[in-house]
């Protein structure tokens, strides 16, 4: 196996991967975000590379080097996101949703820098969900990722059939040491058929081989 890897298991292969979080401008100065690093989504660029893949990663705005050898597509907002997934999905054999896509997004982006008042409502309004979109007409395997805080292997299975994933990769964002802005993460992967796999705490970009490797056993 170490053999295989080293020559590029995934040579030939063409990856789509998002990472990073979105920001849904308020006004000239404001957004709203999601607490995400790109450091995962990064980590799986980089680890495709390494094996022979080709890699287009959709990033939002992160504090990260470009790995080598990947494409960037830079996105801010989660409609650009949507975009550039659209306009390079039929590319792909394997996608990877590593993004955290903010669920809501301004109704309206005040023209002027707003002045502070003693009370403020934003209208919001919901995102369109990409990796929903992505499973109801699927021409690549598909994956996903959910970052929950409580009932992690219930509501990542839900993502799963509810999005019409080939696999869900759940992480648990309420402990210190994994997940946001840390090195580390610790991950359950589920797939319709398989059992459950639960990866315990590593690198990033450990993981990310790790994580690769569940997908090729599963393609
Ligand atoms: N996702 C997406 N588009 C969105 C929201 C989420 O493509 N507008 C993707 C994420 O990139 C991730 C997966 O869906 O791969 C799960 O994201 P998550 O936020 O955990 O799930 P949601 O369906 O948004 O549900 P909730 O936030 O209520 O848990
Ligand atoms: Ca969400």
């Amino acid at each position: 196996e170490k053999a295989l890897k080293k020559k590029g298991d995934f040579s030939g292969r063409k990856f789509l991967i998002t990472a990073g979080p979105t920001r849904e401008a308020i006004d000239p100065v404001r957004y709203l975000t999601n607490r995400s690093s790109g450091r995962m989504g990064y980590a799986l660029a980089a680890a495709a590379v390494a094996r022979g893949a080709e890699v287009l990663l959709i990033s939002g705005p992160v504090a990260l080097e470009r790995p080598r050898g990947v494409e960037v597509y830079p996105v801010q907002s989660a409609e650009e996101m949507y975009q550039s997934v659209m306009s390079l999905k039929d590319k792909a054999d394997i996608i990877i949703m590593c993004a955290a896509v903010a669920d809501y997004t301004p109704v309206t982006c005040a023209e002027h820098k707003m002045k502070k008042q003693e009370r403020l409502r934003i209208d919001l309004t919901r995102t369109k969900d990409i990796l929903a979109e992505l499973g109801k007409d699927k021409q690549a395997f598909l994956a996903g990722f959910a970052a929950e805080t409580q009932n992690l292997e219930g509501y990542a299975k839900d993502k799963l059939s509810r999005k019409n994933l080939d696999m869900i990769i759940a992480n648990d964002v309420s402990g210190p040491e994994t997940g946001f802005d840390s090195e580390y993460n610790a991950v359950s992967i589920y797939t319709e058929k398989g059992a459950a796999v639960h990866l315990e705490k590593d690198t990033k970009r450990n993981l990310a081989d790790r994580i690769l490797t569940e997908i090729a056993k599963n393609i």
